[in-house]
């Protein structure tokens, strides 16, 4: 095809600046495509001093007359879909066309419950500690094939049917099992409907979107959510999101084959954080993790959770950069480690005696696991100015070389505060 993809994806637990990233990429990109997850996401993008957060909507939606697209792969919040395009529209900044496959899922009012109430009956220490956002139990519909597709929304019939089938289940399951109040039937439906009319201006074949536009020599931006260690399949299971976050899930979310991915840009924060339950083999519950947490502002972009924080695992990056097939990575919040005397790195664990020189998604093991610390020199300047790779001090050169060395990738690009051109690029 004359055209090229681009992935962007998480390497690490989500939050690692994909947003801002895909948005300092944004002006050689025709077309942003978001693949997987849901309203889930929050993806920060700072323009102008001013801050902008997505979470269903692709981050190339301040582009002026580019195209974004939603692909089959997301499970869509209506309610919240409508509420961000309406916010950008008060704002003026809805400037990007906007499509919807028709074949995506729709998180239904039920999922939301759903999604508090199992958590809230897991408890602790089964807790995941999901968003609330419906994600789990709107995937679990449409692997269980009784979904609610964005294009039901325009057939009332359809709806209709599908809706009934539905709320006779969930009612079951929230009366019976979660002693909550059954949903009524035709509140939900009506909405339903309205979003229908609401979003039949938007709906479209992303697929083919996608296939002509790289015909026609485009360039498309895969825009991965959440992170490669929260993979369903990948990842920390069971503390993980409920769809494929990793490169591959690109193909299958918007309907394009493997061989269309040019590039996949592994977004890094240069050190790590985790928001929600699950084993974080490198956390720092002390006065480093505090540190972390207010210089960059470790705070969560959906639901304002504080970020747990920690040094950069090498382990479980070398294993993004194999399960993605990374070829470039995006290094952020460089800025936030300057002022430090000393980074670690963990470059193994110690595991009931033994080293471990490769990561596992097995969470039992890596809650037992203790990292093996290798030291670095920090630096005391602040680069926050710096734009080229040569005025970073040599500590922060060092440990960029470190990761290049490590993963065998190449770091492209360098974020040195959240705005659009707060990047040092080195061939991205
Ligand atoms: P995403 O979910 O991967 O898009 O990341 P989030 O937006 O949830 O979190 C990343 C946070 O870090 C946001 O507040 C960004 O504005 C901020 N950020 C991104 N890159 C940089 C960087 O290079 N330096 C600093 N200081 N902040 C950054
Ligand atoms: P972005 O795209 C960080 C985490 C939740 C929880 C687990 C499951 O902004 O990087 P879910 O609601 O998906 O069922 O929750 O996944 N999680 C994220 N953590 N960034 C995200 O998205 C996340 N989306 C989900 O905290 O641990
Ligand atoms: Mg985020």
């Amino acid at each position: 095809m004359k055209g090229r993809v681009e992935v962007i994806i998480g390497a690490q637990w989500g939050d690692e600046g994909k947003g801002r990233v895909v948005d300092s990429l944004g002006s050689r990109v025709d077309v942003f495509a978001r693949y997987q997850g849901g309203s889930n996401a929050g993806h920060t993008v700072i323009v102008d001093g001013k801050k902008y957060v997505f979470h269903l909507l692709p981050s190339g939606m301040l582009y002026p007359g580019k195209l974004c697209v939603i692909g089959n792969g997301v499970v869509v919040d209506p309610e919240q879909l409508l509420a961000e395009i309406k916010d950008l529209q008060s704002k003026g900044m809805d400037r990007a066309r906007l499509i919807v496959s028709g074949s995506a899922h729709v998180v239904m009012p039920y999922h939301k419950i759903i999604d508090k109430a199992q958590e809230a009956f897991r408890g602790k220490g089964k807790k995941i500690g999901t968003t609330g956002r419906g994600i789990g139990p709107a995937y679990v519909d449409k692997f269980s094939r009784c979904g609610i597709r964005i294009e039901d929304l325009f057939h009332p019939d359809v709806l209709r049917d599908k809706l009934e089938f539905n709320l006779e289940d969930k009612n079951r399951i929230l009366t019976r099992l979660y002693n909550l109040e059954p949903l009524p039937f035709d509140e939900i439906h009506t909405q339903a409907m309205n979003w229908g009319k609401e979003l039949a201006a938007y709906a479209g074949d992303v697929s083919r979107i996608l296939y002509e536009a790289l015909e026609s020599g485009k360039t498309v931006l895969f825009e991965g959510a959440q992170g490669t260690l929260l993979d369903i399949d990948h990842g920390t299971y069971p503390y993980v999101t409920s769809s494929s976050p990793v490169a591959a899930g690109g193909c299958v979310g918007l309907g394009l084959g493997p061989n269309a991915v040019d590039r996949v840009i592994g977004v890094v924060k240069a050190y790590s954080t985790r928001v929600g339950e699950g084993p974080f083999p490198t956390e720092d519950s002390g006065e480093l993790g505090n540190r972390l947490r207010e210089k960059g502002g470790e705070y969560g972009a959906t639901t304002g959770r504080p970020r747990r924080c920690g040094w950069l695992d090498m382990v479980g990056l070398k294993y993004a950069v194999r399960v993605n097939g990374m070829t470039s990575i995006a290094l952020t919040k460089l800025d936030v480690l300057s002022g430090l005397d000393e980074i670690s790195v963990c470059v193994a664990y110690d595991f009931e005696g033994g080293r471990l020189d490769h990561f596992t998604g097995n969470a039992g093991v890596l809650a037992c696991a203790t990292p093996v610390f290798e030291r670095f020199e920090g630096w005391k300047d602040d680069i926050a100015a710096c734009r080229n790779f040569d005025d970073l001090p040599s500590a922060a050169k060092d440990y960029v070389r470190y990761i290049e060395k490590e993963t065998g990738v190449p770091v492209q690009l360098i974020g040195v505060g959240p705005g659009r051109d707060e990047t040092i690029v080195r061939g991205l």
